[in-house]
């Protein structure tokens, strides 16, 4: 957004970096900017810093007539000007699925699934790291960190592999099999910590203060990783047909992507590339992992830190830094913030696998089976357009469910054995 006359800095005071169209950092809580730089926090009030924007008049055909990845969107987002936009091996553009048969088993009139398995890594943590990695050398860092439940893990190795970067990642030692062969066969180091997400996020934060050429996408440059989730906003808008959803489901770990989701739809407005019709975000955790759904629930503005213990471990950060801003989100639009158990969750892969062929990890059992709870609980409009956020991959998390399915019927190799296990087949 523009800054207000007030709040602008002075030329003087911008630094050099080519970050598009990003401006300044902003604090979320108490509007100071500081100049274009890896903080994150703000220096009067340590509240979380934002990117400010000069956006550019943008068309939908110059959108259009961009790379089919989220670069399409550069001209809105903090990255130079001369970002690389390979084709092929970048995220975005991932399918918007007409989803009528899993709308007809919900007893929802219109609804799409956004199927964000699709990326390079399988999750919509792709977008983020993209656009971290961009900023991040525009600002002087060699090295591609973080701390991750799983899914960034795999996004950061891959796309420092791919830029010969070198990358730290660090994750909790119990997090699924899948998730760590899929970032160790990236190369770089991979640090499996005896520690629970809240744990490892702690001491990544002390290293990025230790490493100054570290850049720990969602903790030292998370002010420009975070704005990378806009782009789901911006292409379900899009794939529409320019024009917003009525309503929205979005999984929660530590909030980011709802805010940005939230941000994404409010921008293209702002900017006139959609009708700025009104529009309803919800939250989905697992109840294992519901801070943000507790204190929804009780009508408070802080969350209350948990001990994670779900299935869903991709979504399971107790103490979630942007919980209060997903707060906001969803009682500014009219939604709000649901929970589901371990056993819904499968339930809700299941019921997605079978009516939509779409094969979504833990965090989407939890949207679809949070959306299911919210049209039960006449708190989702099973008469408005409606958009399920799907971001990671079933092929992940794979436990959650090989207990659950398997062969219809295990026979020998014979025809008259073949035959009577399908004789209910007619
Ligand atoms: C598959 C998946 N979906 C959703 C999320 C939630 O993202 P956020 O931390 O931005 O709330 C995560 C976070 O790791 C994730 O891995
Ligand atoms: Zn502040």
């Amino acid at each position: 957004m523009t800054l207000t006359a007030a709040q602008a800095l002075s030329a003087d005071d911008r630094t050099s970096y080519d970050l598009g169209p990003a401006r300044a950092l902003s604090c979320r809580e108490c509007g100071h900017q500081v100049p274009l730089a890896a903080e994150f926090a703000c220096p009067q009030c340590f509240g979380p810093l934002e990117v400010a924007y000069d956006f550019p008049a943008v068309t939908r055909q110059q959108i259009e007539a961009g790379p089919k990845s989220i670069w399409r969107y550069r001209d809105l987002l903090p990255v130079p000007s001369t970002v690389d936009t390979h084709p092929n091996t970048e995220p975005g553009l991932t399918r918007l699925i007409e989803a009528d048969n899993l709308a007809a088993a919900l007893g929802v009139r219109k609804l799409w699934v956004k199927d964000d398995t699709g990326n390079p890594t399988h999750s919509f943590k792709d977008r983020v790291v993209a656009v971290a990695l961009a900023a991040a050398r525009e600002l002087g860092f060699t090295v591609l960190c973080c701390p991750s439940t799983g899914n960034l893990a795999n996004a950061v190795a891959a796309a420092a592999a791919r830029a010969g970067w070198d990358s730290v990642v660090l994750i909790p030692s119990s997090l699924e099999q899948p998730k760590i062969v899929t970032t160790a066969v990236y190369g770089g180091t991979l640090l499996a910590v005896d520690g629970n997400y809240d744990d490892v996020n702690r001491l990544a934060t002390e290293l990025a203060a230790e490493h100054e050429d570290w850049a720990f996408v969602n903790v030292n440059v998370r002010p420009y990783y975070a704005e990378g989730s806009k782009t789901l906003g911006y292409e379900v808008a899009e794939q529409l047909g320019w024009r917003l959803p009525e309503q929205i489901v979005v999984p929660v770990a530590s909030g980011s992507q709802l805010t940005k989701v939230d941000k994404g739809f409010t921008e293209f407005g702002t900017l006139g590339l959609v009708e700025p019709t009104p529009y309803t975000v919800f939250g989905a955790q697992a109840t294992g992992c519901s801070p943000v759904a507790s204190a929804f629930e009780a009508g408070h503005d802080v969350i209350q830190p948990v001990r994670p213990d779900t299935i869903a471990r991709s979504l399971a950060i107790g103490n979630p830094a942007d919980g209060p801003y997903v707060l906001d989100s969803v009682r500014r639009t009219g939604g709000s913030v649901g929970h589901v158990s371990d056993e819904e969750v499968v339930d809700g892969i299941r019921l997605l696998a079978r009516t939509e062929g779409v094969f979504a990890e833990t965090a989407g059992g939890v949207t679809v089976a949070t959306a299911k709870k919210l049209l039960a609980e006449g708190k989702l409009d099973p008469d408005a357009e409606t958009v399920l956020l799907i971001t990671g991959d079933g092929l992940k998390t794979l436990d959650a469910v090989s207990g659950q399915v398997g062969p219809t019927a295990t026979v020998p190799s014979s025809s008259k054995a073949v035959r009577e296990a399908l004789s209910h087949l007619g």
